[in-house]
Parts: C-alpha cells; structure tokens; sequence
C-alpha cells in the first residue's frame, strides 16, 4: 500500500483550482521527472468534455501559468499524453461505475483529489465506494473549506471516514506545502540556536500577518459565506502558529509532528463572549485605493448588503509552560496594502542597557521570516553605527539575511501543491492537516464566532489599501506592540 500511485483521480478537473493550481503542479512535477513512470490522470467534472476537449483546457491552462521556457514541446506532449477525462455529476452516486470501467482494473495505488464543493464530499465518498473505489489502495484527498463550524466539519469527517481511514486521508492546507513553512521546522530543529530560547523567557511576543492586495476575485458565493476568520485563521493561520509554538516532535514523521500541533491547538485559550470585544478586532473593506489603483467596496464588489469579514485581527494565547504569558498577534485581511505572509516573532529586550548613558537606545531582537512575496529568514541584531562616538555611541539595528533566493539561487520556487501532490502519490500524510487538527482548529474558531453573535460585533469599516480599521492598531498598541510593518 505504500507504493507510489500510478493513477490519480481528480474531481473538480475544470475548475479553477485545478486549472489554476493543480495542472501546473503536476505539470511541473512531470518535468522535472518526478512523476511516477506510468502515472494515468483522470479529471472528472460535470462539463460534457471528452479527452481531447480536457487536453486541450489543461494545454490552456499550462500556457498561462507556466513560464513559456519551461513548455518544452516534447514534455508538454508526454504531460497531456497522461490525462483522461470522465464527465460526472458526483451528486450521483450510481453514475460512479462508469468512472471505475474507464479507469479500468488498477495495480497498485489510486489517488483521489476532491477538489469540488465540500456538498459533493458525501456522495462522492458514496459513489466511489459504491463503485469499488475506495479499497485499501486508495488515499483521499481533500480540499478546503472541511465544513464551516466544528458540526459541519464533524459530519464531513464521518462521511470521510465511513470509507477512508485516517491514514488514508489527506486533508489540505496548501500553506503546509509553502517552503519556507518547512524551512521553520528546519530553522527551529536543525539549529541549537534558537530553542533555549523559544519560551516565554525569550520571547516577548509573536506576530502573524497574511496580508492580501485582492479581493473577492469571482469567489463571491463561497466568500461571503466564509469570511476572514474561517476562511485564512481557522486553516493557514492556526498551522502556522502551531508550527511556531509547538514542542520538538522526535521525529520528523507524520504522527509525531501532528501530535505536537495539536497539543497546542488544544492549548490555544478560548476566545469568549466575555474576551471577544477585546481580543479581536474585524472589518469590511469599502472603496479606496490599492497600490495607486482605485478599487470598488466589498459591498458592491458583492452586489449586495453583507455582514461578513474581510479583515480580522486577533490576540491570541497559548495556555502551556512555554508560552504563558506570551500572546501571538494574528492579522489577515483583503484590499491591504500589500501582499506579504511573515511571521515576526520579538524576543526580550536587553536586562540592562550598558549603553543608555551614552545615548544609545538598545532594540529587542526579532526574527522575521516571511513566506511571501519572497522568501526570507532574517535575524534583527544591534551593532554598533561605524565612527569615533564622538557625540556619543550609535547602535542601529542590522539585519542578519538568510536570502533564501541567493543562498539557493539555481532552485526552481514550486507551487505548494507540486509538493503536496507528491506525497499523496508517494503517501507521506505528514503535510496534511489531521482530522483531530482540523477538529481543535474549529471548536476554537466556533467560540470566537459565538462570541462575535452574543456580543452583535459586526465588521469596522476600512478604507481598500489601509492596514484594518483602526481598533486592529489598538489592538497591540495597548500592550505597547506595533505590528511589524
Ligand atoms: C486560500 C483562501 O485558502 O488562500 C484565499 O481561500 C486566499 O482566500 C488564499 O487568497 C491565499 O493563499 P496564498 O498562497 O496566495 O497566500
């Protein structure tokens, strides 16, 4: 069961995620040669294509989002050479038989990848059981959004379940796919540096932003029954602060470091009624301007009258030994003014500044690793400014730059997905999301939303290009932090 799959089954082949994302991924995976051997792609969707018509979308959508020096005629060839098409209405479960009679008897291992609305997620699970397409040599895929509260994920993850074990199942959150989320654990486990003092001894607090310039892009329908909380916090965010906060794992393998998130996922302390006001702060983008072009406002972008978020801040805890009285600072937003995902963590100022006397101010050290736009790890030091000091001594603070582009200049940047993808075919679960992660991660965010209802908190108005409404600078302020900017 553990052998690479040679047959990956996509649904939601015409989508925009597959298109977008997923085509390209494999696209790229398949010419560096990485793909298995006799890898067969079957997409499935309900648009009446047959295989050609597929090829032809999936040529399309390499021409777009691939580098026009990487579409070498030969492995564009080979790469749509390995794709099928099944048209399918995955509400019903009986068409499913025609799927297995294409795919045809399969020796080794079947990927699944749902990328499709999560109200299909049942009867596909039933359809493809039905049709003997959920054995022992089978794994699932799953993409986002698993259910929008802890029920409705609870009602997925059964559904899954009554089919796929849990190491049978794959859940995505594509920010695990993203290199420099790996290269934390690297930074972190691979370094005797910084561990003494990952706690509260050394830290004084953390911060993550995932700021985009974007906003609804055509995804009106699911955003706005979504919002910044469920649709950035629940999933990205909270993996990426449980990778921050967690313990060592003592390996590096899929349940010894999803034990470790979850642990503290559990420790997360609840956002209530009574703290909600408080620890969270959220807003609706209207009209305004970003990067010197003008943009419209949620509410017309939506047509419509609309209470959901665009934009959410909080504070936040972990309830352990390590990090008590640490709080991480989370901010996520449409329409800011730049697109940038980091995570800045400040450590303790000096006990006792030596250099007051002589005018110099000493500044706390921070560690600023930012997965996009570029990637980047980069340790804040003071040093002395060069000079006599004749007026008195000058430090400034320096950054020391771990450019990950120059120290690694001939790699190619990949998708997220070309990894994840690869270890669903090779069945690695270790960069998926666990269903008692995907769990914690809700029952988390569902208080955060009850407390937003018992309290009537509805979103702040922000001007597109601003940083949030202004209660998101308070925020920190009144603990005396400034967001990283
Ligand atoms: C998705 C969200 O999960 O992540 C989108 O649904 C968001 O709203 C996207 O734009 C951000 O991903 P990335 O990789 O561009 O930071």
């Amino acid at each position: 069961p553990n052998s690479p799959a040679n047959t990956l089954l996509l649904f939601g082949a015409t989508g925009d995620l597959a298109q977008r994302m997923l085509l390209p991924s494999l696209f790229g995976l398949d010419g560096d040669g990485l793909l298995p051997e006799a890898l067969r792609i079957f997409g499935t969707a309900r648009s009446d294509l047959d295989g050609a018509g597929f090829r032809a979308a999936a040529k399309e959508s390499l021409e777009r989002y691939i580098d026009a020096d990487r579409l070498i005629p030969d492995v564009v060839d080979r790469f749509l050479g390995r794709l099928h098409y099944v048209p399918l209405d995955a509400s019903q479960p009986e068409q499913f038989s025609r799927l297995a009679e294409a795919i045809g008897p399969i020796e080794g291992n079947l990927a699944i990848f749902l990328s499709t609305a999560p109200s299909l997620f049942g009867s596909t699970i039933a359809g493809l059981s039905a049709a003997g397409l959920a054995g022992e040599t089978v794994r699932l895929a799953l993409e986002k959004p698993l259910g929008t509260d802890l029920a409705s994920s609870r009602v997925i993850n059964d559904a899954v379940a009554a089919a796929f074990p849990e190491e049978r199942t794959f859940r995505i959150d594509h920010y695990l796919g993203k290199e420099t989320v790996q290269n934390l654990l690297a930074l972190r486990f691979g370094n005797s540096l910084f561990e003494p003092l990952w706690n509260s001894t050394g830290i004084d607090h953390v911060q993550i932003t995932v700021s985009e310039t974007v906003g609804l892009e055509g995804r009106a329908g699911y955003y706005d029954t979504s919002g910044a909380l469920r649709d950035m916090v629940q999933n990205h965010m909270l993996q990426l602060l449980a990778l921050v906060a967690m313990e060592p794992p003592s390996h590096f393998d899929a349940n010894a470091v999803r034990d470790e998130k979850v642990k503290v996922l559990r420790s997360l302390r609840p956002i209530t009624a009574e703290s909600a006001a408080g620890e969270t702060v959220t807003g609706q983008y209207k009209a305004g301007a970003v990067g010197g072009d003008p943009v419209p406002g949620y509410l017309d972008e939506l047509g419509g009258p609309s209470d959901t978020e665009t934009f959410v801040a909080l504070k936040a805890h972990v309830d352990n030994w390590r990090w008590k009285g640490v709080p991480f600072y989370l901010r996520t937003g449409k329409r800011l003014p730049t697109r940038r995902s980091e995570i800045f963590i400040q450590f303790k100022g000096v006990p006792h500044s030596i250099f007051a006397a002589r005018g110099a101010t000493v500044q706390p050290n921070k560690l600023l690793i930012s997965l996009q736009p570029e990637e980047n790890i980069r340790l804040l030091v003071m040093a002395k400014q060069p000079g006599l000091d004749r007026q008195g001594i000058r430090l400034r603070e320096v950054p020391l730059d771990l450019g990950m582009a120059n120290a690694f200049a001939d790699t190619r940047r990949r998708i997220a997905y070309e990894r994840l993808i690869l270890d669903l075919l090779e069945g690695d679960p270790t960069l998926f999301v666990r269903r008692d992660e995907v769990e914690a991660q809700w029952e988390w965010i569902d208080a955060i939303r009850n407390g937003w209802s018992a309290n009537g908190i509805t979103p702040k108005a922000y001007g597109a290009g601003s940083w949030g409404p202004s209660a998101a600078i308070a925020l920190t302020e009144r603990d005396g932090v400034s967001w990283h900017e």
